[in-house]
């Protein structure tokens, strides 16, 4: 399939905010944006932004790798500075929260959340989030927020815990990546001033997309897998998970209906 590379002006002439995306790194092959991000410590700006073609380690949760084809996807990171370690929690489930959100706004698709971060359109993943910090005294001084959306892939070879999809799949269209884009970067600038008054809606409206709330769920660890019910999500954005009459506060972990 052709590729088209990303058009910079035509991203920014959509993008409408103070700091998100002002400054942009556009990378065409690189490690791991997030890695770039992490290590590149003369990048200082609250904000910027790393975008790139191609990720020859790109890397998922939970030791995973993240496969994207060069060229079709969007696969980038977000620095953020000083951030309060208490909300990087927040921060984290609201980056899938405006993946959702604009997907939903420019291509009305229905989409679903699945704790913690992964983007889901028809039950199908569709973008997942890998965020990453370096502290320094007792303040996260560099979180990155590393977000793979899948956009314009149409084959996923391999093998994968959850069904991969794309927009375009779902949408049945070829899809602008740098309108995705500015969309995205536009509503977490808003996101993450709404986390700096109050966290209650952005975790609200995070709730309201996610369907295993008071089902039956497995939690796999890295070293042991639970059963009981996903009982809710708590104000720092952990997983309240009931098995019997015992309550425990769920960190980490792979999520799924049991
Ligand atoms: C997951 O669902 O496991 C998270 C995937 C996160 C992938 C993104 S792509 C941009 C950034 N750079 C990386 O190496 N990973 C994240």
């Amino acid at each position: 399939m052709e590729n088209k590379e990303f058009q910079i002006e035509e991203f920014d002439i959509k993008l409408d905010t103070e700091e998100i995306g002002r400054q942009f790194v556009y990378i065409q092959q690189v490690d791991s944006s997030n890695s770039y991000l992490l290590n590149n410590k003369e990048l200082k700006i609250n904000g910027t932004v790393v975008l790139a073609e191609e990720q020859t380690k790109g890397r998922g949760r939970m030791n995973r790798d993240w496969q994207s084809q060069s060229g079709q996807n969007l696969t980038f990171s977000i620095l953020l500075r000083k951030v309060d370690g208490k909300k990087v929690n927040i921060i984290n489930l609201g980056a899938s929260l405006v993946v959702a959100q604009a997907i939903e706004n420019l291509f009305q698709l229905n989409t679903s959340l699945k704790w913690p971060n992964d983007v889901l359109i028809n039950n199908k993943k569709a973008a997942g989030i890998l965020i990453e910090s370096t502290s320094k005294a007792n303040e996260l001084d560099r979180v990155v927020v590393g977000i793979g959306i899948n956009v314009n892939q149409i084959n996923f070879p391999g093998k994968y815990k959850i069904e991969p999809t794309s927009v375009r799949k779902e949408f049945k269209h070829k899809v602008s990546r740098e309108k995705l884009l500015s969309e995205v970067l536009n509503l977490y600038e808003e996101l993450l001033y709404k986390i700096d008054e109050s966290h209650e809606e952005v975790l609200e409206d995070w709730k309201e997309r996610c369907s295993m709330i008071g089902e039956k769920i497995k939690v796999e660890g890295s070293k042991e897998t639970k059963f009981g019910i996903f009982d809710d999500i708590d104000s720092e954005g952990f997983l309240i998970f009931k098995t019997g009459d015992k309550t425990e506060r769920i960190h980490f972990g792979d999520v799924s209906l049991s």
